[in-house]
């Protein structure tokens, strides 16, 4: 049947309304610090659903949380989506964040919601993981040495060269087994366990998950990463990933988000926030091969994701070791006392 003209037109109208958009509803600065291709992803699908133009940057939290600061006086960036939540509660603390009070904080889970308590409203958790570490059990029988199962196996000397981590200045990753470890041993043993794993570390890379996929491959033995992130590795790469849950316990991560102070769009950056907590935006992480746990109730827990009520988790203290003062006191004592022997 032919459609009368004034129907078609109707429909070309509607089709025209639906691509449109882009230009009409302005435009949006994201600083996101998980894995690239969630981030693409997300920034994808958020255009799409709202029409707004937006230009991301992908860097670690450590380096976005340097970087907010920089231009706190002229801000470029609207929101901060992802990365560890030490550092957002350190922006919040310094000021460099905004309060919000999102009408979907009812739908998510405690440990999201006290971030945003702990924080004055200023930042929220999207998604958590726990920390640990991984091999491929391939390279494992080709070295031919027994896989570690604790903290403290980490430092034997038949790991010399052997073990991967990040940079804590530069990633939340390794800021959170730097204060997972002084939450376990005490700060003074752990910088003496530090320092003994240093002779250990083939390498601090820059990201929080590069030693996951640098296991993978065999240029490293040992990663430290979060589970998710070895899951992540096994999953897209194909090898034999074993991913350990440490048995001293271990800390873990409430991947946070923040609307940046001064913001340009912050409207849009509202809009961004919101979307961010609802199910269908959470349910995106598993089609970008990320497998943190969401934040919202209703959203869907992937299969591949670490079961964290098997996992021995350490009270980790938020409130110490995201606030400012810590924070820094605790990478300045690190770059002494262990980057500094590199
Ligand atoms: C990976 C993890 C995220 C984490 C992030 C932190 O992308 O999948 O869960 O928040 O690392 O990145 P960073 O490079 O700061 O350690």
């Amino acid at each position: 049947m032919r459609l009368p003209v004034a129907a078609a037109g109707v429909i070309l109208a509607g089709t025209f309304a639906l691509a449109a958009p882009a230009q009409a509803e302005g435009n949006l600065v994201v600083y996101c610090s998980p894995q690239e291709e969630w981030c693409q992803l997300m920034v994808n699908e958020f255009q799409k659903a709202t029409g707004i133009n937006v230009s991301m940057t992908r860097k670690s939290s450590g380096e976005t949380f340097a970087q907010i600061k920089a231009e706190a006086a002229n801000p470029k960036g609207d929101i901060w989506w992802g990365g560890t939540g030490d550092p957002h509660l350190q922006a919040a603390e310094e000021d460099l964040t905004l309060a919000y009070e999102s009408p979907m904080l009812k739908d998510l889970n405690d440990w999201a919601v006290s971030q945003h308590k702990l924080a004055g409203g200023k930042t929220v958790g999207i998604y958590m993981g726990a920390l640990g570490f991984g091999y491929s059990a391939d390279v494992l029988k080709e070295k031919g040495v027994e896989g570690p199962k604790c903290w403290a196996d980490l430092v034997k000397p038949e790991y010399k060269g052997e073990v991967q981590v990040a940079n804590p200045n530069s990633s939340g990753t390794s800021y959170t087994f730097l204060a997972t470890m002084v939450q376990i041993l005490g700060e003074e043993e752990a910088f003496a366990y530090l320092k003994k794993l240093n002779e250990n570390i083939n390498q601090y890379t820059k990201s929080g998950a590069a030693p996951a996929q640098a296991a993978s491959r065999g240029e490293t033995l040992i990663g430290i990463t979060f589970q998710h992130d070895l899951v992540s590795t096994a999953v897209a790469s194909g090898a034999p990933m074993v991913v350990v849950a440490p048995c001293e316990g271990t800390g873990f991560e409430v991947g946070s988000m923040s609307i940046i102070k001064g913001a340009p769009n912050l409207e849009n950056a509202k809009k961004w926030y919101d979307w961010a907590l609802t199910p269908e935006a959470q349910a995106l992480a598993a089609q970008a091969n990320s497998y943190q746990l969401p934040s919202n109730k209703n959203a869907p827990v992937s299969e591949h994701s670490p079961k964290i009520s098997e996992i021995k988790l350490i009270d980790y203290d938020f409130a110490k070791f995201g606030s400012s003062d810590e924070r820094k006191r605790l990478l300045s004592r690190w770059d002494k006392e262990i980057g500094a022997a590199q």
